[in-house]
């Protein structure tokens, strides 16, 4: 079973902040960038964002698109923290919610199938497994995916070699050295291992810019 196509979104200052360090972030980039980030959405099969992103920010994820379809919204939450009356499982029977997790046989993941929200069990290896679960979105009849966020989920990714295009919203705005990195940690050693990438596309929206870039083998 094929992988889903990965895109990863980011959406940041000039200084490539995604989140002052309380977590604040509506919104770093204009109204703008945001709409054609919902195109962005309507283009693809599936959303992720990670456990931090979906308590801190309560997305909806929907791409609001007159005539398109909303994609299927996935967290990945080791421990089942989503909460109940977020809008991502309140909205769950209107557009699909799916949820990673280490382990599906709780109280917690009854209730959440109950309301229709997916709980997928995956492997809990210092992060839930990225390929377990994208072996799950290809049974599953997901193509193509964009992973929204937050730094920390859009690093495992990037660690893991998986992703095939990324989407960079860029705002002339500056968060400062204390904001939230819009790529966590990767734990590189030398310059041999930077994560380097071809520059595809660059234009603006309003204000902002947007680029584009595959990843270079
Ligand atoms: N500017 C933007 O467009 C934008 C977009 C998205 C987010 N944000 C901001 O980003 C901030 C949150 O980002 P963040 O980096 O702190 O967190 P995050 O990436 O949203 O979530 C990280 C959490 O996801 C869970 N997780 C499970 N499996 C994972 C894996 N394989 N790899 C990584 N994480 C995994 C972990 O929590 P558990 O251990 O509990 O599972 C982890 O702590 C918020 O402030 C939000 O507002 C901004």
């Amino acid at each position: 079973m094929s992988r889903p196509k990965i895109t990863l979104k980011l959406a940041t200052s000039l200084d490539g902040k995604i989140a002052l360090s309380n977590g604040d972030s509506q919104w770093v980039t204009s109204e703008a960038s945001r709409a054609h980030g919902r195109y962005l959405r309507a283009e693809n099969d599936a959303i992720a964002v990670g456990a931090n992103t979906a308590e801190l920010d309560n997305p909806r994820l929907t791409s609001r698109v007159p005539g398109q379809k909303n994609p299927t919204r996935i967290v990945y939450d080791t421990t089942l923290r989503l909460s109940m009356s977020s809008n991502i499982v309140t909205s769950a029977n209107e557009t699909p919610s799916w949820v990673f997790t280490r382990g599906a046989e709780c109280e917690k993941s009854e209730a959440l199938r109950a309301v229709g929200v997916k709980v997928h069990a995956v492997t809990d290896q210092d992060g839930l497994s990225l390929t377990e679960s994208l072996d799950i979105m290809g049974q599953g009849g997901i193509r193509s995916l964009l992973v929204e966020g937050g730094g920390m989920l859009i690093a495992s990714f990037v660690r893991a070699g998986l992703f095939d295009t990324i989407h960079w919203y860029r705002a002339p705005v500056l968060l400062g050295g204390d904001g939230r990195d819009c790529v966590g940690t990767l734990s590189l050693t030398n310059m041999g291992q930077a994560v380097r990438l071809h520059r595809m596309k660059v234009s603006t929206v309003g204000q902002d810019l947007h680029e584009i870039y595959v990843k270079k083998d």
